[in-house]
């Protein structure tokens, strides 16, 4: 948080800054009737000027500052009371114009810049200075080089295959470490100018002495001033046709009258000397050339030059600029990267598609199973589906369990689902059968299909397994309605056990289906070699079951020569392997860096989630794919049904919820 907030100023800091670094060049340009005049051999004197300047606006106050440049196509500036400054035409004297001191393109940036709007503006800005120096940049350095060291790289590099917050915290620490020496030190060099007390600690550390405060005056205040033209005259003598002045007026009657020269030969344009002058007799009161200013003062004078973007011409002002304009990015990429970690986990279904809908009728299908008829509240159609579809049940808890569509897909005026009562149960469907009753509303998303038909099949053997029979009839109501060439086998232990029996008998495809009825586990091999015997290669298979049973209509349908691409599965769930086989590993996210270790006994889920770290979930046990994650490195164990062999073999995603490692670590894209 801290970082978020200090960084949006920083970045109107950094943003204005880049603007300024091309103010000297750039103004000439934009503010060209003001700043350009046609040159001449012989100014007017600088009393002239300051008449004029004071003399168009009458109520503007006293002079307090003069700016004089080398070029002879340069307005002279005279600033007044009034802080604005007038440009004034030193070879005719006419006043092109004013404008504020902090009015314009250039001056509002430098107020934006610098906090001028704020007392004590620059303190402030001095303040942000510091504290993105030493916490933002120091603190990103400290992140980042024990990583590096770690890692054995001598720099982070952009990495494009990452995803969501990873990907913004590894722009952000890329960007960070290319940019920092520059942003620290336009930090650093802008602190200098803000905090007397960092200037004191440059001195110290320089052991320098500060420069000399301006002296008093030995004239009597009363006695009148010399031409302000004979005093620049006077100090000309000094530093003979400088490249730029200023001329700072006395403060107090009695005070000095201050001139900072730039000589002709001065290593950059904020190499002053300073002349201080008796207004009154024109003595010279104190004259420190560039080169007779202390060490650190000579510092100072050329970290502010830097700061500014005055030294050393294009090269440093583009690395400057560079620096500037990447905080906002920088920023962009910290924040974006903040918020995805504050975003609360994705929900499991997105709130775009979930539904709220009635228990229109709670029906006993069978032992142990109970459908159940959802409606829109308000009678409105449903979002069409396709055979084999399912749809996600929010049920009490919080748990969100996956039940497949059993009503002819045409139908839009509701959705059929069919719940066993598992044994054991991981509480879903006794939530269905116990809590759930007619006139109940219940979220549930639009429907989703992993379990397709394929139309152009020739012929389609559908074979389900208990409550498998409910994607498998809704894709026989679809056939038959298609006229398809389909069979249909449906086993369960008893009819008691079947749920659907009555509706299937009195359907328009009774003829295609065949019901095997057997607790037998010997008979039902026989009947499933039997039945996967005679295939050709425009057939296709669904199976739809318990694990076991789907396992076992796989396996031998490949004994027969069934090729995999025509074999098609749909999971309810799976078999939990025992957590003895388990083995420690550890598990690293790739945008924090951060390892946790997973204990023999708890999923990665689990384990990421007591750290803090939650991934969207629905099924919990490999079915769904609701939870499926990248994986950067590392090779897993994967344990879920959802994904296939050919993904599998990929090893560039896993299923947390239940999927380990073979590897002593994954990391993991999060
Ligand atoms: Fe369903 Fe992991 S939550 S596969």
């Amino acid at each position: 948080m801290t970082g978020l907030s200090i960084g949006l100023f920083v970045v109107m800091v950094a943003v204005t800054g880049a603007g300024m670094l091309f103010r000297a060049p750039l103004e000439p340009v934009i503010y060209h009737d003001l700043l350009k005049v046609a040159s001449c051999k012989q100014r007017l004197p600088l009393d002239t000027l300051i008449a004029n300047a004071s003399a168009s606006n009458p109520v503007a106050g006293r002079p307090k500052q003069l700016r004089i440049y080398d070029d002879a196509d340069s307005s002279t500036r005279v600033l007044l009371s009034d802080n604005r400054w007038y440009y004034v035409n030193p070879c005719t004297g006419e006043v092109r114009g004013s404008e504020d001191r902090y009015g314009g393109l250039f001056g509002t940036m430098a107020s934006l810049h610098s906090f001028q709007f704020l007392e004590n503006g620059s303190v402030v800005a001095g303040t942000l200075a510091l504290t993105f120096a030493i916490v933002l940049v120091g603190g990103g350095l400290a992140v980042w080089i024990p990583e590096a060291l770690r890692k054995r790289r001598r720099a982070v590099r952009i990495k494009s295959n990452l995803t969501g917050r990873a990907r913004w915290l590894n722009l952000h620490k890329t960007l960070g470490v290319y940019v920092s020496l520059i942003v620290l030190a336009s930090a650093l060099t802008g602190a200098l100018q803000s905090f007397q007390f960092v200037r004191d600690a440059l001195y110290t550390l320089t052991a320098s002495k500060p420069p000399a405060p301006s002296p008093g005056s030995v004239v009597q205040a009363h006695t009148q001033s010399l031409p302000v033209e004979a005093l620049w005259q006077r100090a000309q003598a000094l530093v003979p046709q400088p490249k730029y002045a200023r001329i700072r007026y006395p403060g107090k009657a009695g005070d000095a009258f201050n001139i900072d020269l730039v000589a002709r030969d001065a290593p950059h344009v904020n190499a002053f000397s300073y002349v201080s002058l008796d207004p009154r007799t024109g003595k010279v009161l104190r004259f420190t050339s560039y080169a007779e200013n202390s060490l650190g003062h000579r510092i100072y004078l050329t970290a502010l030059a830097l700061h500014y973007g005055w030294l050393s011409g294009g090269f440093i002002q583009v690395l400057q600029l560079i620096g500037m304009l990447s905080v906002p990015v920088l920023a962009y990429a910290g924040i974006g990267s903040y918020l995805r970690r504050k975003r609360p986990p994705r929900a499991p279904v997105s709130p775009r598609t979930t539904l709220t809908l009635k228990v229109a009728r709670k029906k006993a299908e069978a032992e142990n199973i109970q459908s159940f008829e959802l409606v829109d509240p308000a009678g409105k159609a449903l979002p069409p589906f396709t055979a084999g579809s399912h749809i996600d049940v929010h049920v009490a808890g919080g748990k969100v369990r996956q039940y497949s569509l059993c009503n002819p897909p045409g139908e839009r005026h509701r959705y059929l689902i069919a719940v066993m009562r598992a044994e054991p149960t991981r509480g879903g469907s006794r939530a269905m059968h116990e809590h759930v009753k007619e006139g109940d509303l219940i979220d549930v998303s639009a429907p989703k299909n992993h379990f397709p038909l394929v139309e152009s099949a020739r012929h389609s053997l559908l074979i389900a397994g208990g409550i498998g029979i409910t994607p498998i009839l809704c894709m026989a109501e679809h056939l038959a309605g298609l006229r398809a060439d389909f069979k249909m086998h449906y086993f369960a232990r008893s009819p008691a056990r079947a749920a659907f029996v009555d509706r299937i008998k009195r359907s328009k495809f009774a003829d295609h289906v065949f019901f095997h009825f057997t607790e037998d586990q010997k008979q039902q091999r026989l009947d499933l070699a039997a039945l996967l015997e005679t295939h050709d290669a425009e057939m296709h298979l669904y199976v739809c079951g318990g694990e076991a049973f789907m396992n076992a209509v796989i396996d031998t349908a490949l004994e027969k020569g069934w090729h995999k691409t025509r074999m098609h599965r749909e999971y309810f769930s799976v078999e939990r392997r025992e957590s003895d086989s388990n083995v420690e590993f550890d598990v690293t996210i790739a945008s924090t860096g951060k390892t946790i270790r997973i204990p023999t006994d708890k999923t990665v889920m689990a384990a990421l989630a007591d750290c803090g770290i939650h991934i969207a979930a629905s099924c919990e046990q490999g079915v769904c794919g609701t939870c499926v994650t990248r994986v950067l490195e590392g090779e897993p164990q994967h344990r879920d049904v959802f994904l296939s062999d050919d993904e599998k073999n990929r090893n560039d995603r896993f299923a947390p919820c239940c999927s380990r490692a073979n590897s002593r670590t994954l990391v993991l894209d999060l």
